[in-house]
This record gives C-alpha cells, structure tokens and sequence, in this order.
C-alpha cells in the first residue's frame, strides 16, 4: 500500500483473524522500532515477542479493550494471534524515555500494517501480572504492548462532532472513530 494510503487509512484493530503472524514478521517490526529517533540516542527501548499461542491465551487475559464501548473485547476467535512489548531499560535511562517509546510503537504498527498486520496498542494492561508472565528482568520497565494480528473488521475515520471523542459502532455494524478536523488542529500558519 501507497504509504500516505496507509497512515491515512490505519485503525485499531481489535479483532483477528486466527492466522499465526511469525516471529520473523513480529522481529522485523522491531527492526523497525529499533531504527526509529531516539533522544540523544540513547535508545532504551528493549523489547518482547510474542506469538506462541499459549503465551498468547495468558496475556490476552491481562489486557482491557475499547474502554469506551460496552463489550467489544474480542471473543474466542477473534483475538490477537501475536503481540510485541515494548520495554524501557532501566539501566540504559531512568526516565524520559516515553517519547522513543511513540515513536516506536508507531514504527512497529506501520511496518506491520505494510504486510496486511492490523494492531492495538494497549495501555490499558496488567503492569503487575505482564512483567511476571513475560519473565522481565528488574531493570525492564513494561511499557506498553501492542496486539497484531490479521484485520477480522474494517474500522473507519469519522469526523467528530460536538467534541465527541469516543468511538462508536456505525448503522452498518462496523466501528467509527471520530478525528478532530484538520481545520480545528492547525492553530495557524505563519
Ligand atoms: C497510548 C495508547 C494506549 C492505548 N491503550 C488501549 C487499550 O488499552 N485498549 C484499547 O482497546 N485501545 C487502546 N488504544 C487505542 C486507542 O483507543 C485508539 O488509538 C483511539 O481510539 C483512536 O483510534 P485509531 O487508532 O483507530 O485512530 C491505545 C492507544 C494509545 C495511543
């Protein structure tokens, strides 16, 4: 896909096809995240692969999906076949470290979408249980984690109204995420 194509037409992907994503694919995600800008490049950022089913099952118990709506956490078939998490090194920075961590997921979750990967980067996660089931030495501070997996729905860019950010399920079934305007966002041009 056309890369302006695909920043302009990416969403959360909260449901999955059941097709594996390889551990080859989720390392070249990282790839990507290890080549992204870093601050004073230092680069902190260490990070998980995860795309065994069992450790997959655990850890899909350990997250919260679209807090905005009633139930759509994906059901039995429908979840993440793979997740990577991202991770700051204590050692290397002890704080600071959040804006290498953007700019990382987004390398991650374009590189992926670039292969047909659609992802959810999630915050709203188990900080205690991850770090356990994930075997993380004390100097890895968790993150985040971001889910992947085949696209198993096509959600799409609404703009918003009345200052209404929350996500919705549209007439035809499938999920609206409303954007503010590029007119409200430009404070001006100079
Ligand atoms: C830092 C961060 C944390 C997020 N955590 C979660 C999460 O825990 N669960 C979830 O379902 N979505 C999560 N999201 C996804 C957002 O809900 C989503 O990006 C937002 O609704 C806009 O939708 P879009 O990504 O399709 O543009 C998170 C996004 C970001 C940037």
């Amino acid at each position: 896909m056309e890369f302006q194509t695909l920043i302009r037409t990416r969403r959360t992907i909260r449901k999955f096809e059941q097709n594996p994503v390889s551990k080859e694919q989720l390392h070249r995600y990282i790839d990507a995240a290890r080549l992204a800008p870093s601050a004073a490049n230092l680069q902190p950022l260490k990070y998980v692969s995860v795309s065994s089913p069992e450790v997959c099952e655990k850890l899909f118990f350990l997250t919260r999906w679209a807090g905005y709506l009633e139930d759509y956490t994906p059901k039995d078939g429908e979840r993440p076949t793979a997740y990577i998490a991202v991770c700051a090194d204590l050692n290397i920075r002890k704080n600071g470290y959040e804006f290498d961590a953007g700019a990382a997921a987004t390398h991650i979750i374009l590189s992926a979408l670039s292969d047909g990967i659609g992802a959810c980067w999630m915050g709203a996660i188990d900080y205690e249980k991850i770090p356990k089931l994930l075997g993380l030495d004390e100097n890895l501070k968790l993150l985040y984690v971001i889910a992947l997996g085949y696209p198993k729905e096509s959600p799409s860019e609404v703009e918003m109204e009345d200052e209404n950010v929350k996500y919705f399920i549209g007439e035809d079934g499938t999920l609206r995420v409303p954007k503010r305007s590029l007119d409200e966002v430009i404070i001006k041009s100079l």
